[in-house]
């Protein structure tokens, strides 16, 4: 607390330094106070809640795309013991594949990138949600510890067609994974990738 001294002329310290109105400090302490909770939950979501940052992980030239690189075979592929990597087009206006098929436990990093237009990809339920720009890849990691159904849709006005931009996430139990896996020695089971491989 200041001590209001008062001077020979009879005026205060107040007077004399522009005294701060105590609504305007509240404020300050407001907007002070304010920037501590957003820094504070900016550090929680980091930290424990596993927010992460989608940042461009490489770049892709969008003419060539489909024809080498890993997005030429978009999909998922594990590579390690629950470990997968799931590559993701998007077009206008639709991404492709437009069903990634996992085990649940797994531990998937998955890569974006448009040939077009810039989109966006989120994975509902999760906190995956990216922004897809042309020439780069985008990528996120996530576990899916939940069996069931996660779709992805765009999150970015695209044209005509951005609402049909979607697709889902099925997350099986390990013994529904090994069965779609398997060589296809039951009969009866139609698998969707071997017919979308056709040509382009
Ligand atoms: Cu793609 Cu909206």
């Amino acid at each position: 607390m200041s001590i209001d001294t008062e001077h020979p002329d009879g005026s205060t310290d107040e007077e004399l330094t522009m005294g701060i109105d105590p609504w305007e400090k509240n404020w300050m302490r407001i907007s002070i106070a304010l920037l501590v909770v957003f820094a504070a939950a900016v550090t929680v979501a980091g930290w424990s809640a596993g927010f992460q940052l989608p940042g461009p992980e490489s770049e892709v030239d969008p003419r060539t795309i489909t024809e080498e690189g890993p997005f030429a075979e978009p999909g998922l592929h594990e590579i390690g013991d629950g470990k997968f990597e799931a590559y993701v087009m998007s077009q206008v206006w639709s991404f492709t594949p437009r069903e990634i098929v996992v085990p649940v436990g797994a531990e998937v990093d998955i890569y974006v990138t448009s040939s077009d237009l810039q989109h966006g990809f989120k994975i509902t339920d999760t906190n995956v949600n990216m922004q897809i720009v042309p020439g780069q890849v985008s990528k996120l990691s996530f576990t899916f510890d939940d069996i069931g159904e996660f779709p992805y849709i765009c999150t970015e006005y695209c044209g005509s067609g951005h609402a049909a931009m979607y697709g889902t996430v099925k997350v099986v139990s390990e013994e529904d994974f090994a069965a779609l896996n398997e060589p296809a020695d039951e009969s009866g089971d139609e698998t969707a990738e071997e017919a979308t491989e056709a040509d382009g």
